[in-house]
Formats: C-alpha cells, structure tokens, sequence
C-alpha cells in the first residue's frame, strides 16, 4: 500500500553523477574531505562513465582540475585541457548511454580561484568573463558536452551562451543554468576537490542565504534567457527555494546536493551516529519531493543500485 500511494518515487535516470578529473595523475587520488569520492585521472575515467551508464544514471557533470591555472583561466578554452581531453573521453566511453555535462565556470582554472577574471582593482569582471564563457562554451560543445553546466553566477551568462552556441551552428548543445546559487559554506569539501585557491568569497556574485524571492528572479531571468534547465544550490538548505522555482519554470528544474552535505552525512554515518543508507535515500528523495526533476548528488551509482535491488524504498 504504501509503494501504491508513494508520492515521490526515486529512479536512476534522474540522478547525475558529479565526476573531478584530474591533470597529470596516473592513479584515482582520493579527495580527503568527501570519502568515497576520488579526483580521477584519464585512465580511470572511462570506467567510471561506464559504471554510471551500467547503473542507468542520467548523466555525469565533468569537472576538470588543472596542474597549471593563470589569471584568465587559459586551461578552459585549450582544447587540450584538462576538462576539454576529459569530455571527449567521456562522450567516447559513455557513447550515448548518459548525458555527458561539463561545468561552464573560470575557478578551476584561475590562479585567483574566482568564477570569472578580475578587473584592474581585483574585483570579478562581469561582461569580461562573458567573453571567456562563449569561448568555453564553444570549446566543450566541440569536446562533445551535451550540457553545458553555467556555474559561474555571471550576469546575462546565459543568454551569452545561447548567442554564441547559435552562432556556431550548435543549436544540439543544451544549457543547464545555475540559476539560484547561494554563497555557501556547503561548498567547502568541493574546493578541496578542485583544489581551490580562491582567497575571499564569492558574496559579490552568489546569492544571499536569506534571499528567497531573489531565487526565484534569478530563474526566470535565466528561463527569459533561453536556458533549458535551471538548477537551485546547494539543495538540502534550500528546498523552500526549490519548491517556489519549481512552480515557476516551464522547463526542467534540477538541483545540487553539494559536496558538504554529502561529506556531512558520510562524517556522521563513519561515526555511527546516523543509518547511513536511510539518510542517504531520505536526503534525495526530499529533494526530489521539494520539486526537483532531477539531482546531482555524489551517491548517483550507489543509490542507484539500491533503487534498482529496492533497498530505495
Ligand atoms: C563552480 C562550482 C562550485 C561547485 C560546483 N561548481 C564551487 C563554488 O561555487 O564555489 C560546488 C559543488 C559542490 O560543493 O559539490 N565551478
């Protein structure tokens, strides 16, 4: 009775996996804060893909870490970067079984670890960074991104996107818009993954925590742009969020549970303070049943599988 009146059901084609891929490593190198997650390296990146598409995951979203960074951010636009080299490795191994996605952001690839680059007092320049972003974007739609993930809170990032993958003739190539993105500490374990060497914050270009209607705006900003699908981040904080840009896109709306609240759970289940599976399942599906059509969540495969032998439930 209780699967025949379920509201929420969860199913892996609705789960993204979040992949690090890391420049110059020849073995996966585990990522401290976030157990269970490693920054993979070339070679065992196509298994991982494979395992994704195996457990009938949605998609992945790439995100690259590069062993040299500079102050515009060269390694996202050089076709044989880090994040560019993966994607095609990735479309290859994954050949149509998932939605291959890469993240459409600078701070991997800046020295200075902000989304975008500076101007000539150190502050982020906004159209400046959108001249960077139509390049990224022509370069991992050539790669083979089938999604392009914009990250980087820019305003007019999307319709910039847009204007030049049209321009290009890629009209196949989608776009996912971090639309409500909250300056979070819920990031923190991400920038160990990434290697981060941001100083500062990112307070100037991602939202305010308090700000609800202010979400919202920011999809349907990004929704007037001409994005495909619009995201909320992190998810477990901001579900209200969720729920109210769910009424209010006509296009998919997905969301983030980010590297914290993946490392939170996982640091409180290692303790033996929380049933780890359950927490797990019950973290998805409330962000599922807030609204979400789809999650990135660092538990894809996993979850998947309990999905699939019903240990979801
Ligand atoms: C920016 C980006 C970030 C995350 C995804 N894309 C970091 C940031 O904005 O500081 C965070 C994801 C996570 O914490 O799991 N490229």
């Amino acid at each position: 009775m209780r699967r025949l009146v379920s509201e929420t059901r969860l199913h892996p084609a609705d789960l993204v996996l979040p992949i690090f891929v890391r420049e110059g490593v020849s073995e996966p190198v585990p990522i401290g804060s976030m157990p269970g997650v490693v920054q993979h390296s070339l070679a065992s990146l196509p298994q991982a893909v494979s395992d994704a598409a195996d457990a009938g995951v949605g998609g992945v979203m790439l995100f690259g870490v590069p062993e040299v960074r500079d102050a515009r951010g060269s390694g996202a636009t050089d076709p044989e970067g880090i994040l560019n080299v993966a994607t095609r490795v990735a479309a290859e191994a994954s050949a149509g079984r998932l939605v291959v996605q890469t993240d459409l952001c600078l701070d991997e690839f800046t020295d200075h670890g902000h989304c975008g680059v500076l101007d000539h007092l150190g502050r982020v320049d906004n159209d400046a960074t959108l001249e960077r972003y139509r390049e990224m974007a022509l370069v991992q739609a050539a790669s083979g991104s089938e999604l392009l993930g914009l990250s980087g809170m820019m305003d007019g990032q999307v319709a910039a996107v847009r204007d030049a993958l049209d321009a290009a003739g890629l009209t196949g190539t989608a776009i996912l818009a971090y639309s409500a993105k909250y300056a979070s500490a819920f990031y923190g374990p991400f920038r160990d993954a990434v290697e981060s060497t941001l100083e500062g914050d990112r307070r100037s270009y991602q939202l305010d925590p308090g700000n609800r209607r202010e979400g919202v705006r920011e999809a349907l900003i990004d929704l007037e742009e001409g994005a495909d699908v619009v995201m909320v981040k992190p998810a477990g904080s901001y579900l209200d969020v969720l729920a109210d840009v769910s009424s209010a896109s006509d296009v998919p709306v997905w969301a983030y549970q980010v590297s914290g609240e993946y490392a939170m759970i996982e640091a409180a289940a290692a303790h033996g303070w929380i049933d780890r599976r359950r927490a797990i399942v019950e973290s998805v599906r409330g962000i599922r049943r807030a609204g979400a059509d789809a999650v990135l969540t660092y538990w894809a495969v996993e979850l998947a599988e309990w999905i699939r032998t019903g240990d979801a439930a």
